[in-house]
């Protein structure tokens, strides 16, 4: 748990995060940037007097909150004498930084997802009245560099950026525009966080990026074989750190599935058999318009790699229905991919034109009408074979970290290797462990589990 309770000459300090994993990790990295200068996280916007709004411009539903939310605090900042200090971040910041300083004025700071390094000197000009108060540069390298070495983590797992960042602009996504080029942080710097993060009691460790498989780095002096690594060779050494149980990646892009991250889930005991990769689409044809670099047969080749190096292995993937020019056989050809493949789960989305992306200007836009229809349907599919999935498990033990208590009283909610949660009665004491435990019971997203008879006197 953060600490709520605040210290005499501590400010109050409140995120609110939208979006992806790189944000939650960004917003944790602002915490470790703002901590030296006094601030503590606080429960609610009214115990701050800093909030940051971390934004997520993805889709267009994502972005409209955004200005609902701004407009919220606007009405705190003016009932508690405009003392409040309100930051927006993130994704949104860095596409329409000018626009949501001149659209809400209460906003003070704006700054982008490689700026936020900077946020102290920002504070420092704010309260002078000097200078610009709006930093969307992209300069990932002397963010990951600035950034304190220290982290400041409660929880059994943790995140740890070691990418940033996109090249392959695909024709519907903003985040090459938001997020800039592909950047991959220093071997050496990544095993010094993830020491770190096992020196503070991390169990598991997911390795993010918004193309994690395109990390490379040249090998650190200590390997001795010199040239290039892999994703899969940094894993094979975060996996030597002493107390790391578990480690997981995400996203991958289907074109950067090299052997060496697939020998890595042959080969890595703490690797979890799963893999997330978006597919988008199923039609070759579509495919191609998104510019995904790949077809429905390249992806369908890539899962039984997978299947061959790790026969346990389970596919997640990320779907969008009504790209521009979708027929309903395209639609039918995501349906038979989804069909041949088998997913554990999924994140399926109606397609939603963004400014300034290639897709936003297409002849042919989907009615809404359609997309819904198609949506319905491809995530009847997908629920059944999430339930599907879920249903294999009863009967068997899995390792289960275990992450904060349920909602029930004494009950602990923890992961499976496959993300499914697993929910535990009597088991509140396991919260921050690592355990084998039964699955008695499955719904489409969650597991019921119970404690193994050796697993709870081990552990007691
Ligand atoms: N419309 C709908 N979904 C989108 N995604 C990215 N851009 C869009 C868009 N314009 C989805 C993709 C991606 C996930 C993070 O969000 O499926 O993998
Ligand atoms: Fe967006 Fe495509 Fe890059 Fe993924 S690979 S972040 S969908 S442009």
């Amino acid at each position: 748990m953060a600490d709520t309770s605040q210290k005499p000459n501590t400010k109050g300090l409140y995120i609110k995060t939208y979006g992806c994993q790189a944000n939650v990790y960004d917003s944790e990295r602002m915490r470790d940037v703002l901590k030296p200068l006094g601030y503590a996280p606080v429960d609610s916007p009214e115990a701050a007097e800093l909030v940051v709004i971390n934004t997520c411009h993805i889709r267009e539903k994502a972005t409209e909150k955004v200005f609902s939310e701004l407009g919220r605090l606007r009405d705190l900042k003016q009932a508690n004498g405009g003392t409040l200090r309100i930051a927006v971040a993130g994704c949104v910041a860095q596409a329409e930084g000018e626009e949501i300083m001149r659209r809400e004025p209460a906003v003070d700071m704006v700054v982008g997802p490689q700026s936020y390094h900077r946020l102290p000197e920002m504070i420092a000009r704010l309260s002078r009245k000097t200078g610009d108060v709006l930093e969307t540069d992209f300069a990932a390298e002397e963010k990951f560099d600035a950034l304190p070495k220290t982290r400041d983590v409660s929880g059994a797992s943790a995140f740890l950026a070691v990418q940033e960042g996109c090249d392959k602009f695909c024709t519907f996504c903003v985040v090459p525009y938001t997020r800039g080029a592909e950047f991959s942080r220093g071997a050496d710097a990544i095993i010094a966080e993830a020491r770190e993060l096992a020196r503070q009691g991390v169990k598991e460790i997911v390795l993010i990026g918004q193309n994690v498989n395109a990390w490379h780095g040249a090998a650190p002096a200590h390997d001795g074989r010199g040239g290039e690594w892999g994703l899969g060779d940094l894993i094979r050494h975060v996996a030597k750190i002493g107390g790391v149980e578990r480690i997981r990646y995400t996203t991958s892009h289907p074109r950067d599935m090299a052997d060496d991250l697939l020998g890595a889930h042959r080969d890595v005991e703490q690797l979890a058999p799963f893999l997330h990769l978006p597919v988008q689409a199923g039609s070759d044809r579509i495919l191609k318009a998104m510019n995904r670099q790949h077809t429905a047969a390249d992806y369908l080749r890539i899962i039984e790699r997978a299947r061959a190096a790790r026969p346990d292995i389970a596919f997640a993937s990320d779907f969008i229905v009504g790209f521009p020019g979708e027929s309903d056989a395209d639609f039918e050809a995501t349906l038979q991919l989804v069909r041949d493949v088998g997913f554990a789960q999924a994140y399926s989305f109606k397609y939603s034109p963004r400014p300034g992306t290639p897709a936003a200007g297409m002849q042919l836009q989907v009615a809404e009408a359609i997309k819904d229809e198609r949506l319905a349907r491809l995530q009847s599919l997908l629920n059944a074979q999430a339930q599907a999935f879920n249903d294999a498990t009863i009967g068997r033990k899995i390792s289960v970290l275990f992450s904060r208590d349920g909602r029930r009283d004494g009950q602990a909610l923890g992961y499976s290797p496959y993300m499914q949660s697993v929910h535990v009665d009597g088991g509140a004491h396991m919260t921050g462990r690592m355990a084998e435990i039964e699955i008695v019971g499955a719904t489409m997203t969650s597991l019921k589990g119970r404690l193994v008879a050796a697993t709870a006197e081990a552990t007691a």
